[in-house]
């Protein structure tokens, strides 16, 4: 019944790879299968569930995910997403393939598959919540779950461009699926991104000033930077805004609801500091 397979996820078949034995993928009623008869089911939101008898470790809960969706809704990270997606088209060749690792709602990748007609994208994440937006987020994007600390279930050198926006990261694997002539896109956080909020909630996560340095470490046996832009502005910011933006950051699983909504002064703006890397591979 190939009736039921989703539309883009189709065009992915030739670089998916069975995650137990390597083995291509099939479509097979509700479930993408290998013919060892290892069988992926295909959710009904359309995203596969790859990860199977695994327990991640990480991932977005539905409060994180319903706080990112609201939050990225508002076009505050605008220019970071305008950034990304103009570093991805430099990157990227016509019919190119996009994957974006820890993809959360999806809403990076769609923007990128937006404004770059005929690319195709998969998204890769822990969090089935998440994966429902994702799955959804663009008639080209399709989605997967996967732990990205594991061995990626996709052929050697079939990926033009690895997207990971503030995500974790797997430089081996990273480097095994890109084409020699792909590019990794990382954009992260840097030392005074929501430094307003962090002040106010003590309880967030602060950004560790060696985090920059071991990164360039883990990567750099496996590539190399070509161009790194900083993208930092102020922008406003109402109380719900900084709840979600509180809500959808690894600190969220430390806050209570009640801590947020009941906490008197939320500031009013914020800045927003990222840094966006293109690495060739080595
Ligand atoms: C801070 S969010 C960023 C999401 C998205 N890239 C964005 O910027 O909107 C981190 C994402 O990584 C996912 N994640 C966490 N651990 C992961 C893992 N081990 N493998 C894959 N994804 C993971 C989370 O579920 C979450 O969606
Ligand atoms: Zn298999």
């Amino acid at each position: 019944m190939p009736a039921l397979l989703p539309p883009a996820l189709e065009p992915f078949l030739d670089l998916l790879r069975c995650p137990v034995c390597r083995a291509r993928l099939r479509p097979d009623r509700v479930s993408l299968r290998c013919p060892e008869g290892h069988t992926f089911d295909i959710a009904r939101q359309g995203y596969v569930s790859l990860l199977t008898g695994i327990r991640a470790t990480s991932g977005d809960d539905a409060a994180m995910v319903q706080a990112r969706n609201r939050f990225l809704s508002t076009g505050r990270y605008a220019p970071v997403h305008q950034s990304l997606t103009r570093m991805t088209a430099d990157a990227l060749p016509a019919q190119g393939t996009v994957v974006d690792i820890g993809c959360g709602t999806g809403h990076y990748l769609a923007g990128v598959l937006d404004q770059l007609p005929g690319t195709r994208g998969l998204g890769l994440d822990t969090s089935a919540r998440a994966l429902r937006s994702a799955a959804r987020a663009h008639p080209r994007a399709a989605a997967a779950s996967w732990d990205v600390f594991r061995p990626f279930p996709l052929v050697d050198q079939g990926v033009d461009v690895v997207l990971d926006v503030f995500a974790p990261r797997n430089p081996s694997e990273f480097h095994r699926v890109l084409r020699p002539t792909g590019r990794l896109i990382v954009v992260r956080p840097i030392e005074r991104h929501l430094a307003e909020l962090r002040g106010q909630i003590p309880a967030m996560v602060t950004i560790d000033p060696d985090k920059e340095q071991r990164l360039q470490q883990a990567l750099d046996p496996y590539f190399q930077a070509t161009r790194t832009q900083h993208v930092e502005y102020t922008t406003p910011l109402t109380r719900q805004e900084a709840i979600d933006l509180v809500g959808m950051t690894p600190s969220a699983r430390h806050l209570t609801h009640a801590d947020l909504s009941g906490h008197g002064s939320l500031p009013s703006q914020v800045t927003v500091s990222v840094l966006a890397t293109s690495y060739q591979p080595r």
